[in-house]
């Protein structure tokens, strides 16, 4: 029920157009791009084990995106002052839980519970800016294995048993992207992140340009501890699939992924990776809009909550034109320039003002900011 997480606890801040996305579970959709996505990825670590004689990746896609603040990040050790925590950049439920801004939240459940190698799906959840390649709601796919004692003997060196981890992670993400993407350039960057040690990032050259595929590492000994797998080694990988079905499909704004227009879902057929034709662009719309921030902390991201609460997948995009600073007062005032687009019609340009006089309304009322 999505009404449930939206409550008063002084720490909820899930909008109303995000609560209504839970459940949708577009990853599950096998005519979906990101379904196709999802099940190409999964069918090639299947094959890939199969190949090797090992045991099956069992997956996870139905778990709720509703997690504990330890699931998402004590357990990862995510520092407390880390900003991804911040009520500004994560959907509270309140002061324990959270919805999950990646699907790492559930590798020290699944490891606790026993597993040992595991794909999880599913949708995840981050405040942040509003373009064309980022929307509030996206997709994630998750995978960890723990290498078995006859990989890795326990009685070896651990810096030697995670070398092999290592190899063998980086040996089948590159196989993964080339049977994504055939036969591509790809690099490998060095990355950070808490809960993997040595973390990793691929590339891969589409387009003259490079572009992320994935964030991967072994496993950081803390993270075992957490799950009651203390000494074992393994590793995780991380994907985001707007961004591979983007690339894919020729998809050109994430929006789409969410359109129940049958100009976009007819053009999908299960297991099957096609170019995305797209149907005339309409025309967009833009209005500015500028006041004084509030006295109390303001976050960009508060802006564009509220206009994506007024207008949903009406908005396109939202810029910051201007940040200014009274030179005798101090105070602080911004500009922006909202982009009004809807994907499958033309606007109205009473419509358009209708939402931004509301819009206005809201920057007073909800956010304590004064207009200009
Ligand atoms: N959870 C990370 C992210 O969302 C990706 C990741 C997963 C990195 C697993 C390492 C291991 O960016």
């Amino acid at each position: 029920n999505p009404g449930s997480v939206i409550n008063d606890d002084a720490y909820n801040n899930v909008s109303p157009s995000v609560a209504a996305k839970i459940g949708k579970d577009l990853h599950r959709c096998s005519a979906h791009p990101l379904g196709i996505i999802k099940e190409r990825i999964e069918l090639y670590f299947q094959k890939n084990t199969q190949a090797l004689g090992q045991p099956q990746f069992k997956v996870f896609d139905d778990l709720p995106p509703i997690v504990t603040v330890e699931q998402n990040f004590d357990e990862l050790l995510i520092p407390p002052d880390h900003v991804s925590r911040q009520p500004s950049d994560t959907y509270y439920v309140d002061a324990q839980r959270v919805l999950r801004c990646h699907t790492s939240a559930h590798q020290t459940s699944l490891l606790r519970q026993g597993e040992d190698r595991f794909l999880v799906c599913g949708d995840v959840y981050r405040r942040d800016e509003v373009d064309s390649t980022h929307y509030p709601v996206f997709h994630q796919m998750e995978g960890v294995r723990i290498l078995t004692e006859e990989e890795a003997p326990a009685r070896w060196d651990v810096s030697q048993r995670k070398e092999i981890a290592s190899k063998d992670l980086k040996r089948g993400l590159e196989g993964l992207a080339t049977n994504l993407f055939g036969n591509v350039e790809m690099r490998w960057v060095d990355a950070y992140f808490p809960f993997t040690t040595p973390s990793a990032e691929l590339e891969i050259l589409f387009r003259g340009k490079w572009m992320e595929v994935l964030g991967c590492g072994v496993i950081h000994d803390e993270v075992m501890d957490n799950a009651g797998r203390t000494g074992e080694v393994g590793w995780a990988f991380g994907l985001g699939l707007e961004r591979l079905a983007m690339v894919l499909f020729s998809i050109p704004d994430i929006r789409l992924f969410w359109s129940e227009d049958p100009r976009f879902s007819s053009q999908f057929e299960a297991k099957t990776l096609t170019t995305f034709q797209p149907y005339s662009k309409y025309p967009p719309c833009y209005k500015d809009v500028t006041f004084w921030l509030p006295e109390d902390n303001f976050h960009n991201n508060d802006l564009f909550e509220v206009v994506r609460d007024v207008a949903g997948d009406l908005v396109e995009e939202i810029r910051l034109l201007d940040d200014f600073i009274h030179p005798k007062t101090q105070r602080k005032s911004r500009c922006f320039r909202i982009t009004y687009r809807s994907m499958d019609r033309s606007l109205t340009n009473e419509e358009v003002d209708r939402l931004q006089e509301i819009v206005r309304g809201y920057i007073t009322s909800r956010l304590d900011a004064e207009l200009r």
